[in-house]
C-alpha cells in the first residue's frame, strides 16, 4: 500500500481557505444581538410608558410591582431601598435575559461573534487550546435548564397579556368590549414566536425525550417529542424572530402610551 505525507500546517488567527463570505453572518449577530442588549437595557431603565389600555409590554410582563393597572401586588414597595433605581422590568427581565444567554444556538452564535472562538467553521482561532465548557466561567452555561423553568411561568403570564388584551374599557362609560387593536396582534404574535421558540428548546427535547440517545434505554418516541423535534430543527430562525419581535412589542406599547403611535381598532 503507498502512503503519502500531508504536512498539516497551523495557520494564524483568522487564517483559511474559506473563499465565501464566512464573517458576514457574524457581523449581522454581532449588530443584532448588541443593538437588541443596548434597546432592552434601555428600555428596561425607564420604568414608564410600559402599559396602555389593555396593553403591557412583555418587557415588564408580569409586572409583580409598578405603577400601572396591570401591577399585581400594587406599586412600588416600601422596602425597595432607596439608592437603587426602581422599574418593574428589572424584577423579571433577568430571566429571559439568562435564558438567551445560556440557550445552546446562542452561545454558538455570539461565541464566533463576539469573540471569534472559533470566528467560524474552518477558519483559524485565537488560541491552541480548546477548553470547551468545563470550566469556570462557561460551566455556568448549564444552569439554561433552570432558565426554562422560569420562561415558561412567564410565557404564561403573556399568552394572558395577549388575551386581556382584546379587551377594551371605554373610557366615557367604564364597559369592557371584545375588540382587536394593532397591538393586539402585536403582543399575540410576540406570544407565538416566543413560544416557538420555547418549545424548541434542546434542554427540553432532553427532558421530555429521556433516554433516546440510548438506544437501549430509548422509550417509544412520543408526540411531544416529536413536536419539540421539529420546532428544533427552526431554534435558529424561531430566536431571531422572536428576539427581534419582542423588542418591537416593547416598541409599539411605548410609542403608543407616548402617544407617538396610535393603536387602530380592526375590530
Ligand atoms: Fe435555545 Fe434552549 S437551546 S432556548
Amino acid at each position: 500500500m503507498s502512503t503519502t505525507g500531508v504536512s498539516l500546517k497551523t495557520s494564524g488567527f483568522g487564517q483559511t481557505q474559506r473563499r465565501d463570505a464566512w464573517w458576514a453572518q457574524q457581523l449581522l449577530t454581532f449588530g443584532v444581538f448588541s443593538a437588541f442588549v443596548v434597546y432592552s437595557t434601555w428600555a428596561a431603565f425607564q420604568g414608564e410608558f410600559y402599559a396602555w389600555g389593555p396593553y403591557l409590554s412583555p418587557f415588564y410582563s408580569p409586572e409583580i410591582f409598578g405603577s400601572s393597572s396591570h401591577a399585581l401586588f400594587g406599586p412600588k414597595p416600601v422596602w425597595w431601598p432607596a439608592l437603587l433605581p426602581f422599574s418593574p422590568a428589572f424584577i423579571i427581565l433577568w430571566a429571559p435575559a439568562g435564558f438567551r444567554i445560556t440557550c445552546y444556538y446562542y452561545r454558538g452564535a455570539y461565541y464566533k461573534a463576539f469573540w471569534a472562538d472559533p470566528p467560524s467553521c474552518s477558519v483559524s482561532e485565537p488560541r491552541k487550546k480548546y477548553r470547551g465548557e468545563q470550566s469556570f466561567p462557561l460551566i455556568m452555561q448549564n444552569i439554561h435548564r433552570y432558565f426554562l423553568y422560569l420562561v415558561f411561568i412567564i410565557w404564561i403570564f403573556l399568552v394572558q397579556d395577549a388575551w386581556k388584551a382584546m379587551w377594551f374599557t371605554d373610557a366615557a362609560t367604564g364597559e369592557t368590549t371584545f375588540g382587536i387593536g394593532v397591538g393586539t396582534i402585536v403582543l399575540t404574535l410576540n406570544v407565538v414566536l416566543l413560544g416557538g421558540y420555547q418549545f424548541g428548546c434542546h434542554s427540553l427535547r432532553h427532558l421530555i425525550g429521556g433516554y433516546l440517545d440510548h438506544l437501549s434505554k430509548a422509550p417509544v418516541r412520543h408526540a411531544g417529542y416529536n413536536c419539540v423535534s421539529c420546532l428544533n430543527r427552526g431554534h435558529m430562525t424561531w430566536a431571531w424572530m422572536s428576539l427581534v419581535w419582542v423588542g418591537f412589542s416593547d416598541i409599539y406599547v411605548r410609542l403608543v402610551a407616548m402617544g407617538v403611535w396610535t393603536d387602530w381598532r380592526i375590530l
